[in-house]
This record gives C-alpha cells, structure tokens and sequence, in this order.
C-alpha cells in the first residue's frame, strides 16, 4: 500500500529517494516524507508533509536533508490520517522507521509502551516499531540488526520495515512479512525497496526478499537472515522488464495486478479485526447500538452498489434487521422516508463519489446515522459520515473496480457478523465457523486467481461474441450484475445482469447458439432450481458457461464450460465467485485489444452527478 526506499553509498541520499517515490506514485499517496543520515555528523534529519510528492520536495528545498544513507516513504493511510505527524519516516532516539502494512497487535502494543515510559507523536501503529528498536537497544541488544530482531519477535502482522540508527550511520535494516521488499545491488551502494521499480533506474541486479526474512545493508555488501539470525542465500536476478512494466509487477495491466493483488488485500482487510477467540469482530473501536438500529439503508454506485446490494442479504440473514438497498443517485431524488431509528451504509471504493455524498447529506438532513466503508482514508465520505471503517485494498489503479469489491464484501461481512452478534441473531458458533471461513478466504482466493489459463482459453473462444448474459439467484443475483458490468466496461460488449429466475419473464427471448450465457450454480439452496435454468438455455442452444463449486460432478453434464471455486460458507460465496467473472472479463478485453486500464468514456472516481 505504502511505497518505500531505502538508500546506502557514497552518492547524495535526497535525489535518489526522491527519484524512486516518484516511481511509486502510480500508487497514490497522502504523505511523503524522508529521513536522511548525515555520516559525519552522525546525525539524521527527517522532512516529511502531508499531500503529494511535489509538496516534500517543495519542502526539502527549504529544510535541505544532506548525507548518503537515507529511506523514504509515500503513504497510504491506514491507521491514523493523513496528516505530517501521521507521516513515516517515524522517529524514537535515534531510530527511524518506514514501513508498509500493518501491525495487528499495535494496541497492546502501544499500551506496554506507554506504560514503559515512551512518548508517542503520531496515531500510527509504525511508529510503535521505532520505540520497540530504541528499547531493544537500551536494554542491551549489540547492534541495530539484532534490536531489529529482537522487536520482529514481538510483532504481528504484515510489514516491510526499513530501519536506519544515527549510531550505526554505515547500516539499514531492513524485513519482511507479507508486504514486498526487494534489494537493489550496487558498486559501493545499496538500495533496498518495496517496489523494484524504484530503484530500477538505479540498478537492475536485485534480490526479492523471501517471506520472514530480514537483510542489513551496508555500502559495500548485504547480509539476509531469517528472523531467528540463520543465513539465508540468494542467488541476485538481473531485471530486463521496462520502468512501466516494473509498475505493474511484471502485469499487463494494472487491472490483472489489481486481480492478484486480491488474496492480499482481503487478509489486510481482515488484519486487526477477527477476534477468533471471542468469535466476534471489531470495527476498529466502533460500537453501534443495535437496540436503535430500525432499518439499515445500503447506498452506493456502481460496483459500490453491488457489493451493497450482497450486503443486503448478509445483514438480513445475519442480524435480522430489515435491510434496503439503494442506488446513491436515485436515493436523495425520491424524498426518501428516514429518522433516527435508520442507519444509512454509504459504500464508496474512492470515498469522492459526488452522487453518494449526496445522498448522505440527505439521509443526514433527515436525521439518519450514517456508517461508511471506503478504501481511503480521510476522504471526503468518510469525513462527512458518523462512522468510518475502511477497507485495506491499497490503491486501485484500473477503473474497472476488483479488489476494491471483494475487499467491501470483506468489510460489509464483517459489519454484518459484528451486528448479528449484538442483536443476538448470529450464535456463537455460526460467528465462529464465518470467522474461520474469512480468514482461509485468502488462499482459497489465490487458488482461483492462479489458474487463469482455463479462462483465458474460454475468453478466447467467446471474445468475439455480440453480447453476453450472466444469470444468479440470491447473493448471486450481484454478481451477475457485476460480471455484466465489468466485461461492459472494460470490453464493450453489451453484457446483462439478470436474476435467473427472471429468465422466463423476458431475457430467455435473447437466446440462441450465439449467446454466451454465464451462470453461477455454486452449491447452496437455489442450486436445483439455477440448475432448471442453466437447461433451459441450453435447450435453446445457448452457450453455457457455469461457475461451481469443486467437486460438482453433475454440473459439466449441462454446460459447455466449467469453472470451479472452492466451497466456502454461502455467505461468503460471492467473494469468490466473481474471482472468475473478473478474470473472463480482462481475458475477453485483452482479447479485443481495448483500453483495460482506462477504458473510453470512463473515469475512476465519479465527482460530478
Ligand atoms: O468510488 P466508488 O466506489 O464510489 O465508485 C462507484 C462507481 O463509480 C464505481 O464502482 C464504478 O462503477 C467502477 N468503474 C466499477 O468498476
């Protein structure tokens, strides 16, 4: 989520860390900032601000951060907002920190912390990582590798740190756990980053740090251990991708990055949430009082609105209140009938949506409490709601909306699971298997994401189709609705959406051996009846395409193709599900040759009505 660099050599830090940020900001960011080492002095100097990257290098012509050892940061906020205090690099003593990710344990934390005397400047769970490296050192750890060392041990969580000591002006530390990092290899310096394209510019011979693994960089060598002090060996690799390719990973697109991206950004987004042993899960401090809930009101565009209309079956189900769904820019124009008994959802990937804003002006005018779930931080929905809880997707690039979905499915599933414990309606041990199933949801993502072949393969055989209809019952219903909305955005293929027991009332007139019919047919209580349908498509020489559960032996008896998911709770089936729809759709888009990343007519965030 975070972009971050670290530099050590002969050369001037300050440009190079600068130079590599810029090559991070296809990730967008609210705050930069860098913390230069002056060798001689034995002393470094931190400049940092909030906004773009062009305001810090505004800033460091004024506050000049001389040395040749230095690390950088542009930041995505996650905990705290965007603001300079909120902004790595962040110092204790002697020590500065930069750092992707999140600590699941900061609380506690930051609490023991406290209790032992430290002083805390900002609201981030980073800076917690800075006073646990000072401690180490004061009580006794030899030198910043194993103070580094010795503070992994006690936190959880996903990271990359860069970890710089005004003591020790001729090392970086550097570790990784689930975030990215790489080593950039150089004649008499070093670099280290999240990102290789940061540093590509500089060298092209790296080393991709493996899971649980830590490196000290000095100017002439580098030395990786795990995180017990055991060496580990990496043979360099030689970088031959371009700068652009390096932005998206080796991608074609961001868009397919943004596909992949998805197994981690959902474990980010359960991160600090799931309380396994209570069965519950935290809204991040948030209580709600369900005894005032009356109504829940889910507003949203777009994808938004998808996710939100999946979330109007999982709070029913879950919490028993009733639940109503409403496009944001219908909402405010039909004089909507609200008090203070509703609790109005706003859900919004870019938290800028003019026509949500909107509407939750209105709902607020009328007294309704409003909860919103927005992947970023501090931004203006967010702001103007009573709640804020966020998903942790990082940015998305392309317009076509992936992981910003799955990530709203996560959160809104976790919205429901904490309400249905409230109201009573959600035992224990339901909370408890849901809970379980969110958390394996990652992998079994990836398992998904990772076989692409097949669907590219299908998206090939039905790219040059004229239109295409994907049919769902249930909390498959939205789904459909979205892989209609994604292969039209991103393909231009007209694509609809229907619920497949609408089929009879009209779109069945559409069919004919033309017609790629897509349907999602996981097992749960409508899989008969979606069964029924997918035969009567077929019964008219429509081409099917199902979407199953592993281990449905039937189902490729009544289609053309089959793609497979893993089985997960039903509430959570749809996060997998649109997996594929996703993947069909960028398939059949890269197929035609169009514009993936920025489709015509579109943009990524909607500020005008
Ligand atoms: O940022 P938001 O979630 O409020 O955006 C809502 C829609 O504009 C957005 O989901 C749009 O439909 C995407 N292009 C979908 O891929």
């Amino acid at each position: 989520m975070c972009g971050i660099i670290g530099y050590i050599g002969t050369r001037q830090a300050t440009p190079i860390l600068i130079n590599g940020l810029r090559k991070l900001e296809y990730r967008g960011y609210d705050s930069a900032g860098v913390s230069v080492l002056d060798t001689g002095a034995g002393a470094s100097r931190v400049v940092r601000c909030r906004g773009k990257l062009a305001a810090l290098e505004d800033k460091l012509t004024r506050e000049p951060a001389a040395g040749t050892v230095g690390m950088g940061h542009t930041r995505w906020a996650t905990h705290g907002r965007p603001s300079e205090e909120n902004s790595h690099p962040h110092k204790s003593g002697p020590i500065s920190v930069i750092h992707n990710g999140i600590i699941e344990n900061h609380l506690t934390l930051r609490a023991e912390l406290v209790a032992a005397g430290a002083k805390f400047s900002s609201e981030t769970d980073t800076e917690i990582f800075a006073h646990l490296v000072e401690h180490a050192l004061i009580a006794g750890a030899p030198d910043l590798t194993t103070a580094v060392r010795r503070s992994i041990a006690k936190v959880r969580g996903s990271f990359a740190f860069v970890v710089m000591s005004d003591k020790e002006p001729n090392t970086i530390v550097a570790a990784k756990n689930s975030s990215p990092l790489v080593v950039g290899l150089g004649d008499g310096e070093n670099y280290v980053a999240s990102d290789v394209t940061a540093i590509l510019n500089e060298t092209r011979k790296v080393i991709f740090l493996e899971e649980g693994e830590m490196v000290t960089v000095t100017r002439t060598g580098v030395a990786i251990t795990d995180f017990e002090g055991n060496p580990r060996t990496h043979e360099p690799k030689t970088i031959t991708w371009s700068a652009v390719q390096a932005e998206k990973g080796g991608f074609k697109h961001y868009m397919l990055k943004e596909i992949h991206e998805q197994p981690r950004a959902v474990a980010d987004t359960l991160v600090g949430r799931v309380n396994l042993e209570a069965d519950d899960v935290s809204l991040d401090g948030i209580e709600l009082d369900v005894s005032k809930i009356k109504r829940i009101i889910f507003i949203a565009c777009g994808t938004s609105y998808h996710a939100s209309m999946v979330g109007e079956f999982l709070v029913e189900s879950m919490a028993r209140i009733p639940t109503e769904v409403d496009l944001a820019s219908e909402f405010r124009y039909r004089d909507p009938i609200l008090g203070p008994g509703d609790l109005v959802v706003a859900v919004s990937q870019s938290g800028e949506t003019l026509d949500t804003m909107e509407a939750i002006r209105e709902a607020k005018r009328k007294g309704a409490q409003v909860f919103a779930i927005s992947n970023v931080v501090e931004s203006s929905i967010p702001r103007l709601a009573d709640y804020a809880f966020y998903t942790h997707a990082g940015p998305e690039i392309g317009v076509a909306s992936t992981k910003a979905f799955t990530t709203q499915l996560v959160a809104i599933s976790l919205f429901a699971i904490h309400l249905g414990r409230r109201t009573g309606t959600l035992s224990k041990e339901r909370a408890r298997e849901l809970l379980a199933e969110l958390v394996a949801l990652p992998n079994k993502m990836r398992d998904i994401v990772e076989s692409g072949a097949q669907i590219q393969a299908i998206a090939r055989r039905y790219g040059a189709a004229n239109g295409f209809l994907f049919l769902g019952r249930g909390s498959q219903y939205p789904i459909a609705l979205e892989g209609a909305l994604k292969l039209k955005e991103i393909s231009y293929i007209h694509a609809e959406g229907y619920a497949a027991g609408e089929m009879k009332h009209g779109p069945i007139a559409l069919i004919d051996e033309h017609l790629p019919v897509v349907v999602l047919v996981p097992r749960g209580p409508s899989y008969e009846k979606t069964v029924s349908n997918l035969a009567e498509v077929r019964a008219r020489q429509g081409k099917v395409i199902a979407i199953a559960s592993r281990g449905d032996n039937e189902i490729g008896g009544h289609s053309d193709d089959v793609i497979v998911v893993p089985d997960t709770a039903l509430e959570l089936q749809p996060i997998l599900t649109v997996l594929p729809l996703q993947m069909l759709s960028y398939y059949v888009a890269d197929f035609k040759g169009t514009d993936i990343d920025q489709p015509r007519n579109l943009a990524k965030s909607v500020t005008v009505e």
